[in-house]
């Protein structure tokens, strides 16, 4: 990072505390409210978890996937960040405020902060990722045929433009093995990197990220994971995960503020994916006129120019609000809402679910079509109900998901499938 250009910063902000309270945020931060003890098997801890989301009950939000509801911590941290730093006009840019967040955020991802760069979206860090490694004419890419357009375009304008060669698998519902064997199959001499979701955008199926990542090992391939679907929700350790790196969106399961996202990249994969916009923040000092110039050691090198701080404050506070409640009873409750939904689609006759049976492979996120029905009229159906669904379209697929977060809640679960039961 650009240590001068912090120390500036750092010292605008010094000037500005005497005008400003000590901390103006704390108050608003989640640790800061009197919260009743975590309670995860309580359906009043839960109930008391749903007011803290301004999110309206005249509809139901079933679609985190696409979009996370965000808690009043995460819109009040933004506004008194915002409010506190447009009475002194600073960015608000410094390093202690930086290594604060990418801590706590490496704490829930199991990385590093010096692994961590701040991105718009999981788009962008896909896209820092594809066009940074040196991938060449004729390398091949293996990847799903179930990507999200904020991953496939990517990679399609890659091939356009370099020549790189995607190689395609459909992940399987049925079986991890088969999700192995058909990446195994695809691995030739010019396979250069396996480019997979945690979670599919389509099926919510969670595919076997470190079986692969220790296959990529053994086969000297680079290994990347589009983690759009995971961040938030299930408990996981990018370290012992084993990917060369991981993006996901600050936006869908964190509930940070939109237009917020992550990258890891491994420490030692950093030389490796070049960064290729850089400026204010990306370097460790230069000289324009000599023409030398030194990256950040860390992924900062990914970050550049005048950025959102209340946006990124937000998101840590998202963070921290995940945290106060637990990772694991996140998880726990997204997989007890996504299981119930899950055996009541199944019980009704001409519905049949995508979504993995097996309850390991199986994400918080429900996907199913009707046999008689077309997936855009059941959506049509159950939006007349008040309920946000998402169709999935991807990968040839015409079907409708069902994200389930801790905001939903049970009885929200039972009438949704009555709604389907109904159509
Ligand atoms: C698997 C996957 N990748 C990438 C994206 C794009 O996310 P963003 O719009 O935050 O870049 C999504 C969005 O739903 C997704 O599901």
């Amino acid at each position: 990072m650009n240590r001068k250009r912090f120390m500036q910063s750092m010292a605008g902000l010094v000037a500005g505390a005497a005008v400003m309270p000590s901390n103006p945020l704390k108050e608003f931060l989640p640790t800061a409210k009197a919260w009743p003890a975590v309670a995860p098997d309580d359906e009043n801890f839960w109930k008391f978890v749903r007011e803290e989301f301004p999110l309206t009950h005249d509809r139901t939000y079933f679609n985190t996937g696409g979009l996370g509801a965000s808690p009043y911590a995460v819109i009040d941290a933004v506004k008194a960040k915002m409010d506190e730093l447009e009475k002194i006009s600073e960015t608000g840019h410094t390093e202690a405020l930086w290594v604060e967040m990418k801590t706590d955020i490496g704490r829930l991802l199991g990385c590093n902060p010096a692994e961590i760069a701040f991105t718009r979206n999981t788009t962008e860090g896909v896209n820092i990722v594809a066009n940074g490694l040196p991938l060449r004419r004729g390398d091949e890419i293996i990847t799903t045929t179930q990507e999200h357009v904020g991953n496939a375009f990517t990679w399609l304008a890659l091939q356009k433009r370099a020549g790189v060669v995607l190689r395609f698998f459909v992940p399987s519902t049925n079986s991890q093995q088969e999700n192995i064997d058909r990446i195994q199959k695809l691995i030739n001499a010019r396979t250069r990197l396996i480019s997979i979701p945690h979670a599919a955008t389509t099926t919510g199926l969670f595919l076997p990220v470190k079986e692969i990542a220790e296959m990529a090992r053994a086969k000297k391939l680079w290994f990347f994971v589009d983690g759009a679907q995971t961040a938030g929700m299930v408990p996981f350790n990018l370290h012992e995960m084993g990917c060369d790196a991981y993006a996901t969106s600050g936006h869908k399961w964190l509930m940070g503020p939109k237009e917020t996202g992550l990258l890891y990249v491994r420490e030692g994969m950093l030389d490796t994916i070049d960064a290729k916009f850089v400026g204010a923040y990306s370097d460790n000092g230069f000289d324009f006129l000599k023409g030398t110039f030194a990256f950040n050691p860390q992924a900062q090198r990914y970050e550049y120019g005048t950025v959102s701080i209340p946006l990124r404050v937000g998101l840590h506070a998202a963070v921290q609000f995940i945290q106060r409640i637990g990772i694991e009873n996140v998880w726990k409750r997204d997989q007890a809402l996504s299981t119930r939904l899950f055996n009541g689609l199944q019980s009704i006759p001409g519905v049949k679910v995508l979504s993995p049976a097996d309850d390991a492979m199986r994400s918080a996120m429900i996907t199913f079509m009707h046999d008689r029905v077309p997936y855009l009229d059941v959506e049509r159906h159950l939006d007349t109900l008040h309920f946000r669904t998402r169709g999935v379209s991807e990968g040839g697929l015409a079907a409708l998901r069902i994200s389930t977060h801790i905001y939903n809640m049970p009885d929200e679960i039972d009438r949704v499938i009555e709604g389907v039961r109904t159509v």
